[in-house]
Formats: C-alpha cells, sequence, structure tokens
C-alpha cells in the first residue's frame, strides 16, 4: 500500500485497535504496537479527537499482517466491518439510520454526513461517494474518490456491514475500476444485492406509515417559502435560476440579470461531479436512476 502522509483522526484508528483487542486480544494489540514502534502511551489507545499521522497507521496494519497471519485486504475488510460497529457504539446509530430508506439512498448522502462531522473533526480528509446506474437492473455503481490509496477493501467491508445491518440484506460487492488504473481519479464498485432476509427497519416503517396526503394547492406562497428557505435556488434543464431564496437573491441580484446560468454562480464541492442537470439530477435521486 503506497504511503502517504495525511493526519488522521484517532476516531478513524479506534475501529482497528478495537477489531484486535476484540477478535484477537489485547496482548496481540500491544505486540503489534510494539514491533510497528508506534507509541500510544501507556493505555496503549488511541483518543479519537487527536490527530495523527497516517504513516503510523500504515506501520500498524502492515505490522498486523505479520502478526495476525492475514493479508492486507482482509484486515481491512474486517477494519471496515469494525469501524461501523464502533459507529453505532459511538452514538451515531440513529444518524446513520437517517441516512436513506435504500442502501443506495444511504450511500448517495455518505458526503453530508462526513460533511456534518466534519464540525467536529475539523482537519479530518473525508472521502467521497455517488452512485449511478449499473449495467443490470439490480446492481448499482458506487463511486469512491479518496485522498487516501489502497482502502478499497475498508470501503467493501463497510458497505457489506451497512447493508447488513440497515436493510438486512447481503451484497456482493466487487472492485471494478481502481483509482489510477487508466488514469482514473477515483475507484468504481459494483454492489449488487444477493439476498434479502428480512423487511428492513426503514422499509417496514415506510409501510405502516399513514399514506401522504399532498394538497391540491400549495399552502404556503412564493415570498413565504423564499424567506423560510433562504439559501435554496430552483433551476430548469437548461441550468438557468428560476427561483431562489431571499438572501441568495440579495447576494446574486445583478449578477443574476446578467447571467442566469448556475455554474457561473455556484460550483459543486459535493458531490464530485461534472455540474450538468442530467448528472445532478441522477446523483440526488439515485434510486430513481
Ligand atoms: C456517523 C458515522 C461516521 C463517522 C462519525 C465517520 C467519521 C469518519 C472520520 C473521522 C474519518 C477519518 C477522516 C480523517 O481523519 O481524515 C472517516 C473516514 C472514512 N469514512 Fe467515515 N464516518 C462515519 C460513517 C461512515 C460510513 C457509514 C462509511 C461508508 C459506508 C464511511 C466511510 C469512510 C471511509 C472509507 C473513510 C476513510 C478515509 C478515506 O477513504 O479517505 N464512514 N470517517
Amino acid at each position: 500500500m503506497k504511503c502517504i502522509v495525511l493526519p488522521q483522526y484517532g476516531f478513524f484508528s479506534s475501529a482497528l485497535e478495537k477489531l484486535v483487542r476484540r477478535r484477537f486480544g489485547d496482548d496481540k494489540w500491544e505486540e503489534i504496537c510494539d514491533l510497528a514502534g508506534v507509541s500510544l502511551g501507556e493505555s496503549c489507545s488511541f483518543q479519537v479527537h487527536h490527530v495523527y499521522e497516517e504513516k503510523d497507521i500504515h506501520s500498524l496494519l502492515q505490522t498486523a499482517t505479520t502478526v495476525l497471519g492475514l493479508d492486507q485486504p482482509t484486515i481491512l475488510e474486517m477494519f471496515g466491518e469494525q469501524f461501523l460497529q464502533w459507529c453505532v457504539e459511538y452514538g451515531q446509530s440513529e444518524t446513520l439510520r437517517l441516512l436513506g430508506r435504500s442502501l443506495q439512498d444511504f450511500l448517495a448522502n455518505l458526503d453530508s454526513l462526513h460533511d456534518h462531522v466534519s464540525t467536529i473533526y475539523p482537519h479530518m480528509v473525508a472521502p467521497s461517494f455517488r452512485c449511478s446506474p449499473g449495467r443490470w437492473g439490480d446492481e448499482f455503481l458506487l463511486h469512491y474518490h479518496s485522498q487516501r490509496d489502497g482502502l478499497e477493501p475498508l470501503v467493501i467491508g463497510l458497505v457489506k456491514a451497512v447493508a447488513r445491518q440497515y436493510f438486512k440484506m447481503e451484497v456482493r460487492i466487487e472492485l471494478m475500476t481502481k483509482k489510477g488504473d487508466e488514469g482514473s481519479d477515483h475507484s468504481v464498485f459494483t454492489v449488487q444485492e444477493v439476498a434479502h432476509y428480512e423487511q428492513s427497519p426503514t422499509e417496514e416503517a415506510l409501510r405502516c406509515s399513514t399514506p401522504r396526503v399532498f394538497p391540491d394547492q400549495p399552502l404556503v406562497t412564493p415570498e413565504v417559502f423564499c424567506k423560510s428557505f433562504p439559501f435554496h435556488v430552483v433551476f430548469n434543464r437548461n441550468m438557468e435560476i428560476l427561483q431562489c431564496g431571499s438572501t441568495l437573491s440579495v447576494l446574486l441580484s445583478g449578477a443574476l440579470q446578467k447571467d442566469p446560468n448556475i455554474s457561473s454562480h455556484f460550483t459543486i464541492d459535493h458531490p464530485l461531479i461534472k455540474f450538468t442537470f442530467v448528472q445532478y439530477f441522477l446523483t440526488l435521486t439515485p434510486s430513481l436512476s
């Protein structure tokens, strides 16, 4: 695995520590830290809010392969599953549950989750995910952008664990294109459901919920709507801005008359897509695509 020097919060590496301690014992974890030459203080534990050098995490991973007799992809995949468990134990279960009603929606909303998490961990270098249609009806593609290299097996473990925990299904997830292959700037996985063992709680809730009733006429005037959502933008398929919230109207007023095209005034940070109407629409509604 290529070693790049990025800072990384202890929150992330704590999952690796938990995995080794729980499945292989405290002694093995201490042995790995010793052999890797990584000093984590007396408790030999990561502090979640502390920033560590990523090369230490690489050394720990590499040493773990020797001490545990497992290859790196296997450890990373197990690490992914443990990372989800760790997020749940850390009190994030409800936040995760709200990410989407389907696995695709969940994964498509991960960037918003990491954006939110970055308010707590301001120096984090988060990955970016988006979904697009696959070749067959029952599969989709998961696009994974990261400044780090070699973490694809971790994503595989995470996605399998999310599918199992929140959507009660088993998925087959395969790496189709790896970042760097033929100049690709990100990795792409195919994800396919292979078994669904019970109705997921989110589906159940949907089935039992009262049917939604939409009024014939809008119940709020455009003026109230624009004041309530001061930063919203409505644009058409020609990318022309048709409406925006009250604060944005003030900020953009002169500029919009000269040029109503949304891409002249806004860029997209997340997800990492080309800013066209079709790309944007498919990203917002992956399960419709
Ligand atoms: C509430 C739950 C979550 C929290 C609090 C969280 C937080 C974090 C943090 C702090 C990092 C380390 C970034 C850094 O220090 O630079 C990270 C990395 C990462 N997260 Fe999350 N995360 C959560 C859920 C998820 C889920 C559900 C997935 C995927 C299904 C995911 C995928 C990843 C990946 C792949 C990385 C590695 C960094 C990279 O690829 O560059 N995270 N996350």
